[in-house]
């Protein structure tokens, strides 16, 4: 009985030990990269096995799994272990990521695990953008490979500073020391174009557990440190302590009228009661009354922790708003220079606006500029109007609004950020700010003395947009034109903006791809723009086949100001129409991207007026959209 008591109480005095080592330990993050045959899941389930991290049960399954359908002759095949998810990822829509959990007697670790093509370029950006070391496999008998570089090119670009090269396979070219270097130097000449601070080169064999955890007697040669030696004792970066007060505020919590307190998260520095603070972007200054933590009244707050902070007097603050340091406070920009990764199947153009999720804050951007995109395997910089999936490049992002902010390198929770679509809600893209942009600080809006109202007056009436959208065949020139003969004997002044007409002059340099008639859409909404606003009635005539353009197009004018119709007809309809002969040549292949064939053409969800041509005369459309203004 008493000695049941006693194993009892050791046994708990041990959990009680082992909790209070694991809580007080550090943690490392690492993600792995390679493609599975340099040995990456075979190294990663060694140290999870070597580290005691795999339960029994899962040890006699895998002793099992290895016996019938393993690789090494009914040893241990640790590549099973982890390979179980990589079918399931194979197919994976959604950014799939495997974080592995395990520890050692002198630290926390996880290890972000992503399949290592360039088709999941995405899903390594994702994990490396917590990562504080990447360890990235070579094998050892084909050295450094594209993929070595694109792996290395994106642990730099997400900010990681510490590179394990891990030359894996030593056992197929005999612990060779002359193969070792000679792959070493080959990767330095390209590392050396990055942003790197260590590089630190491991002779490994994954399967045998040469320099793993265990020091290897066949690399006599080799006096540097092992993997998981390295990996215990790497000193990364230390949360931003070091770093200026940031403080993105969540939400304003306010349950009586007494209490008015931010709610956030510090992403970088530490505060204290008493110190100043300034609100971003208004700039107002005030000082830290309390920190509040549930229940507890806290003297500092540093980074990484959750707290209410309030102030000593009213000031204005709302979500989105960052609390920084008084004394050194961050940057505020509308336009900022950013690296892209593109994340979604749906491309990426130029001149189409996105949410912009930054911090704490959503704001509308929009892409304005690809100043290039790279060649991942190569570096090399290319010239592009928009992104597919998993491209990466440096553009300009411009905002509807300033915003607090600092580079990426500098401060990554103020740096990094998401774009997302307004409709689907997908995230996008992922992004990091390089810096800000001026250039639109020198440029001032003129105030003139004649302004819309005055021309409104002098006319008799106000300017407005007919924008017709629909598909080629559909009838928005000769709608728009018997609606502009109508409205003109009425002596309202009128103008038609028709795609034929205009892609002859202004639009002459645009073709009809995505990227061209997102710009197309463009350019014109901004003349209607100008045109309304000198007092004219315009009608638009452009397939303006895309939801995103016609909703840029409508958010520069006032609500009443903008009117969608849409003139609703099949493709079946339309293409017997065919007006121009087009549809005929486009199904024989003469004419590429055609809308209905094979360029998309979105419907509506918000048009003011739908017409459906195939059964109104021109007469009775015209009396439509008359009725409607
Ligand atoms: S939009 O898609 O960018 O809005 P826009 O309305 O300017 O197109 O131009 C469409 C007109 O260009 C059509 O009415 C047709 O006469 C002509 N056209 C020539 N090639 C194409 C094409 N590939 N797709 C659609 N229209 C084309």
């Amino acid at each position: 009985m008493s000695e049941a008591l006693s194993v009892e109480a050791e046994l708990e005095a041990r959990v009680d030990e082992y909790i209070a080592t694991q809580s007080g330990l550090d943690l490392l993050r690492f993600i792995t990269c390679g493609s599975v045959d340099d040995g990456k899941s075979t190294l990663i389930g060694r140290m999870l096995y070597e580290a005691q991290m795999i339960f029994e049960d899962q040890v006699t399954a895998l002793r099992a799994d290895s016996k019938k359908q393993g690789t090494q002759g009914g040893e241990i095949d640790f590549a099973l272990l982890v390979d179980g998810l990589a079918a399931e990822r194979e197919q994976g829509i959604t950014i799939d990521v495997a974080y592995r959990f395990f520890n050692t007697d002198h630290r926390k670790f996880i290890v972000a695990d992503t399949p290592g093509h360039e088709q999941y370029t995405r899903n390594m950006v994702t994990g490396a953008s917590t990562a504080d070391v990447a360890v990235i496999l070579v094998d050892a008998s084909q050295g450094v490979l594209t993929q070595t570089r694109r792996h290395s090119f994106i642990a730099s670009l997400l900010g990681i500073r510490h590179v394990v090269l891990a030359i894996n396979k030593m056992d197929l070219v005999d612990f060779d020391k002359i193969v070792f270097d000679d792959i070493l130097s080959n990767y330095m000449e390209f590392a050396r174009q990055l942003d790197f601070k260590t590089v630190t080169a491991i002779p490994l064999s994954a399967l045998l557990g040469d320099n793993v955890i265990e020091r290897s007697r066949r690399t006599a040669w080799y006096s540097g440190p092992t993997l998981l030696g390295y990996l215990e004792t790497v000193e990364v970066r230390t949360a931003q302590l070091e770093h200026p007060f940031r403080f993105p505020v969540q939400w304003v919590n306010r349950p009586h009228a007494d209490f008015r307190g931010y709610a956030g998260t510090v992403v970088a520095g530490a505060i204290r009661t008493g110190q100043e603070v300034r609100v971003l972007p208004s700039g107002e200054v005030a000082k830290v009354a309390d920190i509040v933590l549930y229940k507890d009244h806290l003297d500092s707050a540093i980074v990484d922790q959750a707290v209410t902070i309030t102030l000593d007097r009213e000031v204005d603050v709302s979500r989105g708003d960052v609390l920084v340091a008084a004394d050194d406070p961050c940057e505020v920009s509308d336009q900022f220079d950013a690296s892209l990764v593109w994340m979604d199947q749906e491309h990426g153009f130029i001149g189409r606006s996105y949410w912009l999720m930054l911090g704490t804050t959503r704001i509308n951007a929009t892409l304005t500029e690809i100043k290039h995109k790279y060649n991942i395997n190569t570096l090399e910089e290319m010239s592009s109007h928009e992104f597919e999936l998993n491209e990466i490049g440096r553009v300009t992002l411009s905002f509807d609004k300033a915003v607090p902010f600092e580079a990426y390198k500098d401060c990554a929770g103020m740096g990094s950020f998401v774009l997302v679509d307004r409709y689907s809600h997908a995230t996008v893209a992922a992004g990091m700010i390089n810096f800000a942009l001026r250039r639109a600080k020198n440029v001032h809006r003129q105030a003139l003395t004649v302004d819309k109202e005055a021309r409104a007056k002098l006319h008799g009436h106000e300017g407005k947009v007919l924008w017709f959208t629909g598909l080629s065949g559909s009838g928005k020139s000769t709608i728009a034109n018997a609606t502009e003969q109508v409205l003109h004997a009425r002596g309202i002044c009128t103008y038609v903006l028709d795609g034929d007409n205009i892609r002859h002059g202004l639009n002459k340099d645009l073709g009809f791809t995505d990227a061209d008639r997102v710009e197309n859409i463009r350019r014109v909404a901004e003349v209607a723009k100008l045109m309304v606003d000198a007092g004219l009635v315009v009608l638009t005539a452009f397939i303006s086949p895309f939801r995103s353009e016609r909703d840029m197009a409508r958010a520069l004018f006032d609500a009443d100001e903008f009117v969608e119709v849409y003139l609703d007809v099949s493709l079946d309809v339309a293409e017997e129409r065919d007006p121009k002969g087009l549809y005929k040549k486009a199904r024989k292949g003469e004419l590429p991207h055609f809308t209905g064939i094979d360029s998309a053409y979105e419907e509506p969800e918000t048009a003011e007026l739908i017409l459906s041509t195939k059964d109104l005369s021109v007469e009775q459309c015209v009396e439509r959209v008359l009725e409607l203004i």
